[in-house]
């Protein structure tokens, strides 16, 4: 295909050019009706580039087949037989999965345990059974890692009737599975493979990352455009080969809950990273993989800092590393990772991907350069010598892995759909939970709605707020209190 074509902008530009006016939404009227105080911030261009999908960009029928023709050269270009775009993020293309290959009573799903807050959304949604996967877990370092091809194995032996397997890789931390040999111990029962790769969307375009699930079999994958690509917030892709999941099936799934008036401008975006990574992306991920390597050694160099990298690969991690999620253990510094993400924003005026009571996380993009690394460099040298005068943090109890392994005893949907009851951390113990409760970032859901409760969870969960944790999904995000099943 002629991977030089960008459809949706060039539509956009004929939109411009042929003045097309409609007496349709947007009711801005690309940006006549915006507020001045709005448009002195925003500026004019989105609203000039906001405009109707269908019948605006595209005829009522879609006769330009913009979108459909950008979708293709999606496809084309990371090597799927389908690409669908979605302007809800990742959330939603992994909701259409799930329904697509589970939806309905077919026996459940195998998901893996440490799956993101939306696939257990998906749960509740859809009705889905989940039949856990267990992850690795670095019981030293106190996290998860995705599973290995053995774990998701034990989990069709104990259950075989599942209608598909669902992983995440990379997960939020750039550690991945090893998809071939899990898309083989699938597909040798003849089910499909989800992969979430939200944090994958560059994978395609370099041979020196992780391996992008469509090279390995895998027969749904998600992606997060805007996380590791340069898509707008929102711009998602998810993709399709072989024969396990039905297009028009995953389409109509997808079509249960998109919006009926997507944005064009996350549409577009998509469509010019897609053209921008065929083009120049090698170049410009081999310049990324250089300097996140400078920005590795460069924060090796202060004390304390355990920048990680062997340590998560191996045996017990996991099977590849994305090596631009810049992982940093600060333990040994005796202050937390959210100290360290407050006080660099607070300070430095800079964010991190990602901070918990031990680590932070910088994640590179292709667009930072040897300014921006350096940048970091030195706000975390000013930190490193800030951090000595830090109080030290309120401790919190970690669970081991057996204890965050809740029993699940009803089905997400029933458990969070049922009567409910607010009650103190003390009663909540036994009890079964009726909400999700997710330290975030990375939103790894500690508890699942149909899982008992324990005192391990509660301690944690309790202590992490203290320490620092956001909880943004329970009724109480201060974790006094639990939402459990009447
Ligand atoms: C593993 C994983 N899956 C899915 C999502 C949801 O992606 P989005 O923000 O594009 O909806 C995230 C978001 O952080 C994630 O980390």
């Amino acid at each position: 295909m002629d991977q030089s074509q960008a459809p949706l902008l060039d539509a956009l530009l004929d939109y411009h050019r042929n003045n097309r006016y409609g007496f349709s939404p947007p009711g801005h009227r690309q940006g006549a009706g915006a507020d001045d105080r709005v448009l002195a911030i925003l500026g004019k261009d989105p609203f000039r580039n906001d405009v109707l999908a269908t019948g605006g960009l595209d005829d009522r029928l879609s006769r330009g087949r913009y979108l459909a023709r950008a979708e293709e050269l999606m496809a084309d270009a990371v090597r799927a037989d389908t690409a669908f775009f979605s302007t809800c993020g990742s959330s939603l293309s992994v909701k259409a999965a799930m329904l697509a290959v589970a939806g309905g009573d077919r026996g459940g799903l195998l998901v893996a345990r440490d799956s993101h807050k939306s696939i257990v959304a998906g749960l509740i949604f859809s009705g889905v059974l989940p039949l856990w996967i267990t992850p690795r877990w670095d019981s030293q370092r106190h996290f998860s890692h995705p599973p290995s091809p053995e774990q998701v194995r034990a989990a069709w032996d104990q259950h075989p009737d599942a209608a598909g397997a669902l992983i995440v890789s990379p997960s939020p931390y750039g550690t991945c599975a090893d998809i071939a040999a899990i898309a083989d111990v699938c597909h040798k029962r003849n089910k499909p493979l989800i992969v979430d790769e939200a944090w994958g969307a560059h994978l395609p375009f370099h041979e020196d990352l992780p391996t992008w699930a469509m090279d390995a079999g895998a027969d749904v994958c998600v992606v997060s455009v805007h996380k590791m690509g340069a898509g707008f917030e929102q711009g998602s892709v998810f993709h399709l080969q072989g024969n396990l999941v039905d297009p028009m099936r995953l389409s109509s799934c997808a079509d249960l809950l998109m919006t009926t008036s997507p944005n064009v401008m996350v549409y577009a975006a998509l469509d010019g990273w897609r053209r921008q990574m065929v083009e120049q992306g090698h170049d410009l991920l081999t310049a990324e993989l250089e300097l996140a390597g400078y920005l590795r050694s460069c924060l090796a160099e202060l004390a304390d800092v355990m920048v990680l990298e062997e340590e998560l690969l191996g045996k017990e991690a996991s099977c590849d590393l994305d090596t631009t999620q810049v992982l940093m253990d600060i333990s040994a510094t005796g202050t937390s990772g959210y100290q360290a993400a407050d006080w660099l924003r607070e300070n430095c005026q800079i964010d991190l991907g990602l901070s918990d009571h031990r680590r932070i996380l910088a994640t590179m993009s292709f667009a930072d350069d040897k300014r921006t690394a350096d940048r970091l460099v030195d706000a975390m040298t000013r930190w490193r010598v800030a951090a000595r005068e830090f109080e030290r943090p309120p401790s919190i109890q970690l669970p081991s892995p057996a204890q965050l392994q809740l029993e699940t005893v009803q089905l997400p949907r029933d458990a969070f759909f049922a009567p409910s009851e607010l009650v103190p951390a003390a009663d909540a113990v036994g009890r079964i939970a009726a909400e999700q409760i997710t330290p975030y970032p990375p939103g790894i859901p500690a508890v699942v709605p149909g899982e008992r409760l324990n005192d391990g969870v509660i301690d944690y969960l309790r202590s992490g707020v203290e320490a620092g944790m956001t909880l943004p999904d329970p009724a109480d995000p201060t974790a006094q209190q639990f939402r459990v099943v009447a």
